[in-house]
């Protein structure tokens, strides 16, 4: 969608999302802001507001299924929501030892039952309307298991493939679908990353990149473009030529 009027925007009070939000903040804008740490949505909100928009923020855990029905169903009756980006995630790796239960289903809560927390809520109004951009935030990890991160990865997967296939259902509705699957962005998730990140880039940057996806409805929104071909590349190749080298990469903490 070239100008989306009604945004909203999960996990704005840091990194991507704040970006995103800053980005598109402009008179006639109406951004509807989810995070959860107080102080950093209020700041982001505030400078929102000082470029113009009309910034309607709520601390917001998207794991609360209740919570983001409630939301999400104000603010889309308040300002029809033109373009939802479902961005809030977490990270975790196995820097520390084996992935255990908890954070595998702790990833999970947030990067994928918070996704559709986020989104489902929206798609009967959206299908209504015949209108409507839904932006689901995935990775580069999405393309292959890694065994520094497999619960994050797994979760970008789901996130990616359910997006790849929600475009197609959705085809004819009015409602289009685009996954954004960044390389590493410099922001508050990769700050502690104990290892040298190829082509880290600002999160400005990648704000820009993503805006610019989604105006012209792209299905995947992929970059940077090196390492997209690289992570394709490690995802299509037979497991049993990367695995002893994947098994030597730097683990996520
Ligand atoms: N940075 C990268 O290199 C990179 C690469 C690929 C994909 N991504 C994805 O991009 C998205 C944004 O990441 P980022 O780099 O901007 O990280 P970030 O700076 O850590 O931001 C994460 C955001 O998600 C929010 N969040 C986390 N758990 C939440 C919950 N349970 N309920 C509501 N909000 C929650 C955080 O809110 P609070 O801070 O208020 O708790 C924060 O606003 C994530 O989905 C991430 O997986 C990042």
């Amino acid at each position: 969608m070239r100008n989306p009027r009604s945004i909203l925007i999960t996990g704005a009070s840091s990194g991507i999302g704040a970006a995103l939000a800053r980005l598109y903040a402009a008179k006639g804008v109406a951004l509807t802001l989810g995070g959860r740490d107080a102080g950093r949505l209020a700041k982001v909100a505030a400078d929102c507001r000082s470029a113009g928009a009309e910034v309607r923020e709520a601390i917001v855990d998207v794991t609360n299924l209740a919570a983001m029905e409630g939301w999400v169903a104000e603010a889309d009756r308040l300002r029809p929501v033109d373009l939802v980006i479902a961005n809030a995630g977490i990270s975790a790796g196995t820097a520390d030892g084996e992935e255990g239960a908890e954070q595998l289903r702790a990833v999970f809560a947030v990067n994928v039952d918070g996704a559709f927390n986020t989104v489902l809520p929206l798609l009967p109004a959206m299908r209504q309307r015949r209108r409507g951009q839904i932006a689901l935030m995935s990775s580069l990890a999405s393309f292959r298991g890694f065994p520094g991160a497999p619960a994050y990865s797994a979760s970008k997967a789901a996130l990616r493939v359910w997006g790849e296939g929600l475009r197609g259902d959705l085809h004819r509705t009015g409602i289009t679908v685009s996954v954004i699957c960044p390389g590493f962005v410099a922001s508050p998730m990769t700050s502690d990353n104990p290892f040298p990140m190829p082509m880290l880039m600002p999160v400005e940057q990648a704000a820009r990149i993503i805006r610019r996806g989604l105006a012209k409805d792209r299905a995947r929104i992929a970059f940077p473009l090196p390492m997209y071909a690289a992570a394709w590349l490690l995802g299509a190749l037979p497991p049993a030529l990367t695995d002893s080298w994947m098994r030597r990469l730097p683990k996520k903490r």
